[in-house]
């Protein structure tokens, strides 16, 4: 079977490190008999949206027909697009058109990056958060009153509904049951926000009734922000909703030394739809054109992809675990980028991992 890939590099740096995924995922193709065809997408940019007026073309969604999953780099040019209008117009439709409800970040510490906290080995932090992708508090519901006013009032509601909690926790209790540890931790906020929060914690409950075999932990946001800094070694499986999902999704790994590293999955894992595979981080308009993002987090999202579209199994796991042991390998003896204290480019970065899986 031919894997038919999107690839949209979309803003700043994403045009940076997207070449150096698809180095990297073209040698573990070759290397594993893999088919991958690239299918290559000049919209989802500021560029396109300057022309434009709109983020993507109308027919978006018919010209990614077919397509088995999307490769994305990021999206962002504050310069001339708002951020609200280019996430909403593009990454943010992607993830409910396609009801991509799970947004899978791993966080591992690895060897040979200097961790921000004190006392951390690599095998202290090492854990998953799982976001929910497709409503909660990410919503165009609300509005203005008496604007420009002294008595200006903005509302903004959150929207969370049974369906959608129950799919994110059963992933969620899934993928714990899956690991060794067998330990869910699920984020709330139930002492502050009154309605939604204690209900999501019922949720948990009630979902959780299928899985005694999993240890379950809630905990206020607050204080699970301070244990990812405090005592990462806790975590294991993280779930929250697409809010507070995001933000730890950035603290955790800052916590593992930058989020250059960090990858990510928006599933939707029935496969009715194709899943896109993005980093964590954004454009970076503040490093762009310097040739020195970190581009580990875009090739590692190539993995990722990989074993998804593989189920977990066969050529496609063997390529996800040789990109990951190639990215260990490089990230031990360098080069280095410099957000990890080296000095190489982002190309260097890119072929060192490329050279490393091909030779495997
Ligand atoms: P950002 O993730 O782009 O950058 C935050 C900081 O981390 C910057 O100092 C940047 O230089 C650094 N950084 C990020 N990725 C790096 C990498 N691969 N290597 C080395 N350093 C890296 O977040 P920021 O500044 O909040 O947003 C910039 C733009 O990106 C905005 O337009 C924002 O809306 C967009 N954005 C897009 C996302 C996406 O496409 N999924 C996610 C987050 C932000
Ligand atoms: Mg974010």
């Amino acid at each position: 079977k031919t894997y038919r890939i999107a690839v949209i590099a979309g803003d700043g740096i994403g045009k940076e490190v997207m070449p150096e995924g698809l180095r990297v995922l073209r040698a573990a193709a070759g290397k594993f008999g893999i088919g991958l065809d690239f299918q290559h997408y000049d919209w989802a940019c500021a560029e396109y949206y300057e022309r434009h007026g709109a983020m993507m073309p109308e027919d978006w969604k018919a010209q990614l027909a077919g397509v088995d999953a999307i490769y994305f780099g990021a999206v962002g040019w504050p310069r001339t697009v708002p951020d609200h209008v280019s996430l909403w117009g593009s990454l943010l439709q992607f993830r409910r058109q396609f009801d991509q409800y799970i947004n899978l970040r791993p966080v591992r510490l690895f060897e040979g990056v200097r961790c921000p906290l004190a006392g951390k080995a690599p095998g202290d932090i090492d854990f998953v958060v799982v976001r929910e992708n497709t409503e909660g508090e990410y919503t165009n519901l609300g509005g203005r009153i008496y604007a420009g006013t002294e008595r200006e009032i903005v509302i903004q509601e959150s929207v969370f509904s049974r369906f959608g909690a129950d799919r994110v926790l059963k992933f969620a209790y899934e993928l714990s049951r899956a690991r060794a540890r067998k330990q869910l931790t699920v984020a709330t906020k139930s002492n502050g926000i009154a309605l939604s929060m204690p209900w999501w914690d019922e949720r948990a409950d009630e979902v959780g009734q299928s899985y005694p075999d999993i240890r379950v932990d809630k905990q206020h946001i607050d204080i699970l922000c301070a244990r990812f800094v405090l005592q990462p070694e806790r975590f294991d499986v993280v779930v929250a909703t697409n809010l507070f999902g995001d933000i730890l999704s950035d603290l955790g790994p800052a916590c593992t030394g930058t989020i250059g590293l960090a990858p990510s999955a928006n599933l939707n894992p029935e496969k009715r739809f194709p899943s896109l595979f993005e980093p964590v981080h954004g454009s970076a308009p503040d490093i762009y054109g310097k040739g020195i993002a970190n581009p580990v987090a875009m090739i590692w999202s190539g993995a990722m992809m990989l074993d998804f579209l593989g189920d977990g199994a066969g050529a496609c796991r063997a390529a996800h675990d040789a990109i990951v042991q190639a990215i260990e390998e490089a990230l031990r003896s360098g080069p280095l980028t410099p957000d990890l204290g080296g000095s190489a480019t982002t190309v260097e970065l890119g072929q060192a991992i490329a050279e490393r899986v091909a030779a495997g």
